[in-house]
């Protein structure tokens, strides 16, 4: 075999061998590149005499051009290779089942729920929202509320207060959103553009105020920090039977129910008077409790006509408004809807209990498709 076979061979070879672009790459810089193996034989060409390169010439060209044939078609090849080979990987298989995706495996935890709920069903009957911060002052969650000073209901609340500052004042986490009905009202010393103001409001007002509140307190149905929903309707001519008419309306709604019986309770808050506690029908037989049916009554919610002194002290003339008041345990209600034996459970973060009893992100709340 002459020396141009050997190199033939040998270059075909190797081009035959490139598993890919990059490899073919090399091989043609090996053979036609201006140091390349043919590149080197064609400037043999000039010493020659003219009888030489004539012969040898049309060797070397036949050679290089077979070459460049090669790696053509070769390139060409690994290009289709390669393109076959991407599109293999980024197939996509419509028959395959959906993978579950966060948003199907996340849940809005009942809690959650539950405000949502509630929002939704005092949205439709008028109520805006109002908030307040969790850390209040003495003033706003007591005394502005006719606690007296010294008086035992604010020992009831089993507060958590803070270390008092250089001026003497002691803040504490809220024990409950009541304060939220002084800071609407008030609407004096409201520092403007503050969050957690409702709007300074002058009557008529028509708020309820959920949110996070405090008290030390833990077994099964008590958790340190929980959920309350505050109501206040300031307004002319203001009664029980408003008071009645909403609370039946929310409840029955709220259990998605057709109507509810409800009876009234006396009972003692220093913010309200007349006070009351609502409790619901229920049955609880079966070991769950069954509202809307049944002959047992469960308490639901304190409520009352706002006390002259709250309205006074609020900066409103009781002469010429009246209004009524009520606060509800979102948990209590969340539990006596969705039947959770501990309210604990709650808050411990459990992802298969959330599982459980959460609810879907698709399903928001509202009185047109439902709220559960
Ligand atoms: N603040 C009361 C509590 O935490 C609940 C409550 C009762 C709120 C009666 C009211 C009301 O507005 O009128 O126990």
């Amino acid at each position: 075999m002459s020396d141009l076979q050997a190199l033939e061979a040998e270059t075909l070879g190797a081009v035959a061998a490139a598993g890919d672009e990059a490899a073919l790459e090399a091989v043609r810089v090996a053979a036609l590149g201006k140091k390349g193996s043919i590149s080197a034989l064609l400037a043999t060409l000039g010493k020659m005499s003219p009888d030489e390169r004539k012969t040898a010439g049309a060797a070397i060209n036949a050679l290089k051009d077979k070459v460049s044939e090669a790696l053509g078609e070769r390139r060409t090849m690994l290009k289709e290779r390669a393109l076959e080979a991407r599109l293999a990987s980024e197939t996509v298989d419509v028959t395959l089942p959906v993978r579950e995706a966060a948003i199907d495996t996340g849940r809005i935890h009942p809690i959650s729920q539950v405000m949502d709920e509630l929002t939704a069903i005092f949205a439709d009957l008028g109520f805006s929202i109002a908030e307040g911060p969790d850390v209040e002052s003495d003033d706003y969650n007591f005394t502005r509320l006719n606690f007296p000073e010294g008086h035992p209901a604010r020992e009831m609340h089993d507060t958590f207060f803070f270390a008092p500052n250089e001026a003497g004042e002691r803040k504490l986490l809220r024990t409950h959103t009541s304060p939220v009905q002084v800071r609407t009202m008030q609407k004096t010393n409201t520092p403007p553009g503050a969050s957690w103001i409702a709007a300074g409001q002058t009557p008529p007002i028509r708020i309820i105020s959920p949110g996070r509140t405090y008290r030390m307190d833990s077994d099964a149905t008590h958790t340190p920090m929980f959920h309350q929903i505050e109501g206040l309707v300031i307004d002319r001519n203001i009664h029980m039977g408003h008071l009645k008419w909403t609370l039946d309306q929310f409840i029955a709604r709220f259990f998605e129910l057709e109507s509810v019986v409800t009876r009234f309770r006396p009972h003692h808050f220093p913010f309200t008077e007349p006070s009351a506690e609502m409790d619901v029908q229920c049955d609880t037989s079966g070991g769950e409790v069954k509202i809307g049916q049944g002959t047992e009554w469960s308490e639901i919610v304190g409520c009352g006509m706002v006390h002259p002194n709250v309205l006074r002290n609020c900066g409103i003339d009781p002469d010429e408004w009246q209004g009524f008041a009520f606060g509800f345990g979102v948990d209590r209600l969340g539990r006596l809807k969705y039947g959770m034996p501990d309210l604990r459970d709650m808050f411990a973060s459990d992802t298969r209990w959330l599982a459980h009893y959460g609810f879907s992100a698709f399903a928001a709340p509202n009185p047109a498709s439902g709220l559960s």
